[in-house]
């Protein structure tokens, strides 16, 4: 198996895999999509609600806000001593009290949320929660837990994870010579991937792999068949965009500590299995 980093900022990672087959892939998309732990708001005890918004709509608000994780603290409530009634090893209290003393509208943003544990914050401090008009009060106690997505969409470590085959396209030059066209089919690729020269046939950028969405416009409108369209097996491109809960190191630990502990209970009821003869 070889895995190489193509891209990589704070919010987005992009890495080639090869040697792996399409249901490996798989399986690590979906524990990436909807079994990593992250925490995220799902109790909420208002006192005061003067805004024109319904107490229900502001919970649900605050149950969508990212919040940093760390796995290494905190536990799953079902996996808690505390049986998930809500202890320091699996909850975190978030509280909001405002009152506008101002003379105009005042919003509510995430960075107002105040936390008992440092560590787990509001990602961004500026995503808008609530406005209330001068006068008026906000007061809640909000608590935050481990969960996964696929209990709630609140829970999803990441925003979106994909994977694509790793292009191969190539060009047979020989048949671009019998071409009086200026290459009609690289002209329809709309990733602009091709380039001419006077002397000699079309050529790909060189990593054209990395943009190609193997759309296949550049063969289907080549008169000559001269651009063959294939991809690479078991050979693919992931994509992962992140809000920010979890940084990229810990999220692909914890995936692969998920799918081994996946492969032993699996091992392990195999090997329980009652078969009769
Ligand atoms: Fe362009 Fe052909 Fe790929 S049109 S995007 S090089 S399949």
């Amino acid at each position: 198996m070889n895995i190489e980093i193509l891209e990589r900022d704070e919010h987005s990672l992009t890495f080639l895999v090869e040697g792996i087959s399409i249901e490996m892939a798989n399986a690590i998309r979906r524990i990436i999509l909807s079994e990593i732990p992250v925490m995220a708001i799902d109790e909420v005890i208002i006192l005061k609600n003067d805004s024109v918004l319904y107490d229900e709509i502001l919970a649900h608000r605050l149950g969508l806000i990212p919040l940093t994780t760390d796995l290494e603290t905190y536990k799953l409530p079902q996996e808690c001593e505390c049986g998930g009634y809500g202890c320091p090893l699996c909850q975190v209290s978030l509280t909001c009290e405002i009152t506008n003393t101002t003379n105009s509208p005042l919003m509510i943003y995430s960075r107002d949320l105040k936390s008992n544990d440092p560590k787990i914050v509001p990602v961004s401090p500026d995503i808008p929660i609530i406005k209330i008009d001068k006068n008026d009060s906000i007061i809640f106690e909000a608590y935050a837990v481990l969960g996964t997505a696929k209990e709630h969409v609140k829970w999803q470590a990441v925003s979106n994870i994909f994977y694509r085959y790793l292009p191969d396209v190539s060009i047979d030059s020989e048949r671009c010579k019998d071409c009086s066209d200026k290459c009609e089919g690289g002209k329809m690729c709309p990733e602009r991937l091709f380039r001419y020269s006077e002397k000699n046939a079309p050529s790909l950028i060189e990593d054209y792999w990395r943009y190609c969405t193997l759309c296949e416009a550049c063969a289907k409108n080549c008169p000559n068949k001269a651009i063959n369209v294939n991809w690479k097996e078991n050979s693919y491109i992931f994509s992962i965009e992140s809000d920010g809960v979890l940084p990229f190191n810990v999220l692909i630990k914890k995936t692969f500590e998920i799918f081994l502990e996946k492969l032993d209970e699996f091992e392990n009821k195999l090997m329980n299995l009652q078969i009769e003869t």
